[in-house]
């Protein structure tokens, strides 16, 4: 082997190495941060939040809670916004909706853009440290996916909420979020 290929190779095994190296950080932060958020508040899963964690690329090279409750906050962010664009479709598609599920739909659609702007709050609070306020705003969001799903229960006429797994997602994803921001309020004072 010539030194110019095998420096190559050196710098290649190193480059392996450090991305295993923060891989493995990354995802025993992961399996820690979700330990400790399905310990303090139970509906939250521990298998749920570490997949969602995983399917994310960019909680792969979190090297800190800090970094990892704000990738918790766009994972909800990036869920709500494509549960909108869901809930949009449903209503311009189906031209069989009942009455009340269209109703339903309709109210949802308000509660979940609404959204879009708490979200910004919640993310230049959590990026200045004010977690307290960006604690009001995720619980606020929290409220929403319940807001929407119960709406469907309001009339005792057997509709059938389409929107209940996002509903749920929405609960567990913002409720991830936060309990971490939660934990950094704790460890702030
Ligand atoms: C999880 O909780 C343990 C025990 O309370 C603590 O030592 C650890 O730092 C926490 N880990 C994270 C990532 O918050
Ligand atoms: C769990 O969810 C229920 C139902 O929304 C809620 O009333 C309760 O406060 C939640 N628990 C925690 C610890 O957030
Ligand atoms: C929303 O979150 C759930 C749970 O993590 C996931 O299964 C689903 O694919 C997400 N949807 C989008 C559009 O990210
Ligand atoms: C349209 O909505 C009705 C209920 O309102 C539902 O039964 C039906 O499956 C929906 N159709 C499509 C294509 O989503």
């Amino acid at each position: 082997m010539n030194p110019s290929s095998s420096s190559l190779l050196l710098t290649l095994i190193t480059i392996l190495f450090c991305s295993l190296h923060s891989l493995g950080f990354a995802n025993r932060l992961i399996q820690q941060t979700c330990k400790n958020c399905s310990k303090t508040d139970p509906n939250i899963s521990y298998k749920f939040c570490v997949a969602s964690f995983q399917s994310n690329h960019r909680s792969q090279h979190a090297k800190n809670l800090e970094e990892l409750g704000l990738i918790a906050v766009k994972i909800t962010r990036h869920n709500v916004t494509d549960t909108n664009a869901h809930i949009n479709d449903l209503l311009e598609k189906n031209k069989s909706l009942d009455p009340f599920v269209k109703e339903c739909l309709d109210d949802c659609l308000e509660v979940y853009s609404d959204t879009i702007s708490t979200f910004r709050e919640a993310i230049r609070d959590y990026k200045a440290k004010r977690y307290t306020d960006c604690n009001v705003k995720l619980s606020s969001i929290i409220d929403a996916s319940t807001t929407c799903e119960d709406g469907f229960k309001q009339k005792n006429n057997g509709a059938i909420s389409p929107l209940t797994k996002r509903n749920k997602d929405t609960f567990q994803l913002s409720a991830i979020a936060l309990s971490i921001v939660n934990m950094l309020i704790n460890t702030d004072i």
